[in-house]
């Protein structure tokens, strides 16, 4: 697995050198969807992980975000967000990454996030542990929401769900210390790796947005599931990451602001 661990840190760091070396400078944007942008710096970083890829390993699946799915026939699937946080790196705010998972037969066996700007390589191995800068990270001991900094996001498709994310952000803005909206779903999940965050959860993220920063979470000892705590998977779009001392308590916000949202969608008063 090791050599597969080298090779992702090795390809994210030349990715994120690309982000860094064009951030705050001019470049192309586009929109995929009314707020949804991608810049052509997000394709060159894709351009450079694909074409690594697919050098090394040529019979290995791909799917990335801005170009999809490359199937092959193959236990080996690379899941690639070659940029996540273009808002934020479109308007010049430094908090972005690039993430990159692979697979095994269904299973995340290796994870890198990494952020280029303060130049921060987590990573982890299934089985082996996560580390920042290849120094092992735990997460945090906090064991009461009311002490917890959580994060969360919000989705481009802001009409997606019937479960809307602010009636659970105002549930725990109730009952949590503090809750922070940074713009990266890979680093947010990162950061609780770390310790820097104690819990985190989303609606409607993709698979390159979750697999790398599941695995730094469970390997660094937090726990990762859905919000009714069944098993994770990156290809259900709904995630809570924590600490794990925290994870059945937000599991119960979740659950109980969900029920709130979905009798105000049924009384049709959204
Ligand atoms: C986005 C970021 C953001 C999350 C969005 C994602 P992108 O990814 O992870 O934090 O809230 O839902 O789509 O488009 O910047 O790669
Ligand atoms: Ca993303
Ligand atoms: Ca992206
Ligand atoms: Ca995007």
């Amino acid at each position: 697995m090791n050599q597969f661990l080298s090779f992702a840190e090795a390809i994210a760091r030349e990715a994120g050198a690309i982000l860094r070396d064009r951030f705050g400078t001019t470049f192309a944007v586009r929109h995929k969807g009314r707020i949804d942008l991608v810049t052509e710096v997000d394709v060159l970083a894709e351009r450079h992980i694909h074409d690594r890829i697919r050098a090394q390993f040529p019979d290995h699946e791909l799917l990335a975000e801005e170009g999809g799915l490359t199937q092959t026939v193959s236990d080996f699937r690379w899941i690639v967000d070659p940029l996540d946080g273009t808002t934020n790196y479109a308007h010049g705010y430094p908090f972005f990454s690039v993430a990159i998972a692979l697979e095994h037969r269904q299973e995340t066996v290796v994870g890198v996030v990494y952020d280029p700007l303060r130049d921060e390589l987590f990573s982890a191995a299934k089985g082996q542990g996560a580390c920042c800068n290849h120094r092992p990270i735990q997460v945090s001991a906090v064991d009461t929401l009311e002490q917890a900094l959580l994060v969360t996001g919000f989705p481009y498709n802001v009409k997606a769900s019937p479960q809307k994310n602010l009636d659970h952000f105002s549930a725990f803005l109730d009952v949590a210390q503090a809750i922070r909206r940074d713009g990266s779903a890979a680093l947010d999940l990162a950061y609780v790796a770390a310790g820097r965050f104690d819990g985190f959860w989303e609606l409607n993220l993709s698979p390159w947005d979750m697999a790398a920063g599941s695995l730094l979470v469970t390997e660094a000892g937090g726990r990762v599931t859905a919000f009714d705590g069944q098993p994770f998977s990156p290809y259900v779009a709904e995630i809570v990451a924590s600490n794990g001392r925290i994870h059945d308590a937000m599991g119960q916000v979740l659950m109980a602001s969900g029920q709130t949202a979905m009798r105000a969608v049924q009384r049709g008063s959204v």
